[in-house]
């Protein structure tokens, strides 16, 4: 089966990369979540001067996407001006996963398409609420 269009989507994160507050790393990334009605939520990442405080923009994005009542999620892009993909981190798994399932994971520099991804193999036997019962 071809990879299905995501066009749209990835444009969406480069777009949103534009506004990345990135003054200590200097590096933007931009995230883009579609939702199971295929309604587009975008995130940047937001740097601060005590470092730890920054926050990556597909956490941004899952964020701005629950606070504004999205629950199901089908997609994330992400964006950022790299030759090799740029994969989510750690920590943006885990909440990706919480609340985004398995995901696909696109990921794209400002040019191309530079892979794609199930949560799931990125974030292999993962802690969740599924062990707290
Ligand atoms: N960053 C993201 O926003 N997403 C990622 O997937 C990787 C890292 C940000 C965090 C920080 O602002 C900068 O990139 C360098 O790590």
């Amino acid at each position: 089966m071809p990879a299905s269009d995501a066009r749209a989507l990835v444009a969406a994160a480069r777009r949103a990369r534009r506004h990345a507050r990135a003054a200590y790393s200097g590096f933007k990334v931009g995230a883009a979540l579609e939702t199971s009605d295929g309604t587009i939520i975008t995130g940047c990442n937001v740097e601060n001067a005590t470092y730890g405080l920054t926050v990556c923009a597909e956490r941004v994005a899952m964020f701005k996407a629950l606070s504004e009542g999205h629950r199901r999620f089908k997609r994330v892009a992400i964006v950022a001006d790299t030759a090799d993909p740029t994969p989510p981190c750690g920590a943006c798994r885990q909440i990706l996963w919480e609340f985004g399932g398995d995901l696909e994971v696109i990921l794209a520099n400002l040019r191309r398409e530079t892979g794609r991804h199930s949560l799931s193999v990125l974030l292999p036997l993962p802690f969740d609420s599924r062990l707290l019962k």
